[in-house]
């Protein structure tokens, strides 16, 4: 096989990122932003190239771990859970990512995900979704240190799940098409490892503050699925706002989060809150969608990126093989 290309969306958490890493539910939906992955025959390393890398990855095939580099460190063990050690040939990866980094969106999963399905069909490997998803599960280890894993499944099999560590997900049928999901950048970021030991560590301190926190934002992902079910988005929105208020208390927000915010649900919002790992990124926000437009405009001002998400129930897929 001389060239495959694959792809996986990216995501938002509409209720209970952080707490989901203790074991509680949580709802994510995959979003209508992809990362595309294409593997191709290389000359004598691996190499990868991507739009938000500024220089080339070059790793050796016979060293694959000794690099620095993040990606670098996704890609050699992806490569070494695909393959028998020295069965790897050289190897040309190219990303085109349409998810900016750092934005809370499951960038560094989807690209995963995709890489994951563009190697192992380039391989020959038949690879299922189940595997596909359990491989990016320690891909995510790599990058966040201890990950829930929802990350990655919600990029692998797309569309609104609720998830639960250790259980797994179920799939929630829900009508979104008379409602409005908009992102809205902080403009600053932080690094999800670092964000996910700081809620662990202030949890861990205060166990009989945080314990009934932690139960509070287990239910209320339950009651998020359950008004998404009804299609009572004045129900989501509300809960999502109490949400937030949860994530504060873990210190997981930031000013320019909660700017955002605030303007969201000034403007007619249904509600919003931040979304992913936090610290920064992105504000996600549920508006009627007869209010779209003028919410849109009306959070310009306070954001450099803002955009219209639609759900993707199309996870990881097979874009071109040609051989
Ligand atoms: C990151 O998108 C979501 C977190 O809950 C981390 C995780 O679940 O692995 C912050």
């Amino acid at each position: 096989m001389n060239s495959v290309t694959a792809s996986a969306p990216g995501k938002v958490i509409l209720a209970g990122e952080h707490f989901v890493v203790k074991g509680e539910p949580a709802v994510a939906l995959a979003v209508n932003l992809r990362v595309y992955v294409t593997v191709k025959e290389g000359r004598e390393n691996i190499t990868i190239k991507s739009n938000y890398l500024k220089n080339k990855v070059t790793l050796s095939l016979y060293n694959l771990g000794n690099t620095k580099s993040k990606i670098g460190k996704v890609v050699a063990t992806i490569l070494k859970s695909l393959t028998k050690d020295g069965d790897i040939p050289p190897l040309d990866i190219v990303i085109n990512s349409e998810i900016p980094p750092r934005y809370g969106m499951g960038s560094s999963a989807a690209l995963s995900v995709a890489l994951i399905k563009a190697l192992s069909e380039y391989l020959g490997l038949k690879l299922n979704r189940e595997e596909v998803n359990e491989i990016a599960y320690k891909a995510e280890e790599v990058v966040h240190g201890t990950p829930s894993g929802i990350d990655n499944t919600v990029s692998t099999y797309g569309g609104i799940i609720v998830f639960r560590r250790g259980e797994g997900f179920i799939r929630l049928n829900a009508d979104t098409s008379s409602v409005g999901l908009v992102a809205a950048y902080s403009g600053t970021f932080k690094d999800t490892k670092e964000l996910v030991i700081r809620a662990k560590t202030l949890s861990d301190k205060y166990p009989r503050v945080f314990d009934p926190l932690y139960h509070a934002a287990g239910r209320l992902a339950l009651e998020v699925a359950k008004a998404l079910k009804e299609g009572n988005f004045h129900a989501v929105g509300e809960l999502m706002n109490v949400n937030q208020g949860l994530l504060s208390a873990l210190g997981v927000s930031s000013l320019q989060l909660e700017r955002l915010v605030y303007r969201f649900r000034e403007v007619g919002a249904f509600g919003a809150k931040l979304t992913g790992a936090g610290g920064g990124g992105c504000v996600i926000a549920l508006v009627p969608k007869e209010a779209l437009n003028r919410v849109m405009e009306a959070v310009r001002p306070y954001t450099n990126w803002v955009k219209e998400l639609k759900v993707s129930y199309e996870g990881v897929r097979l874009e071109v093989s040609r051989g």
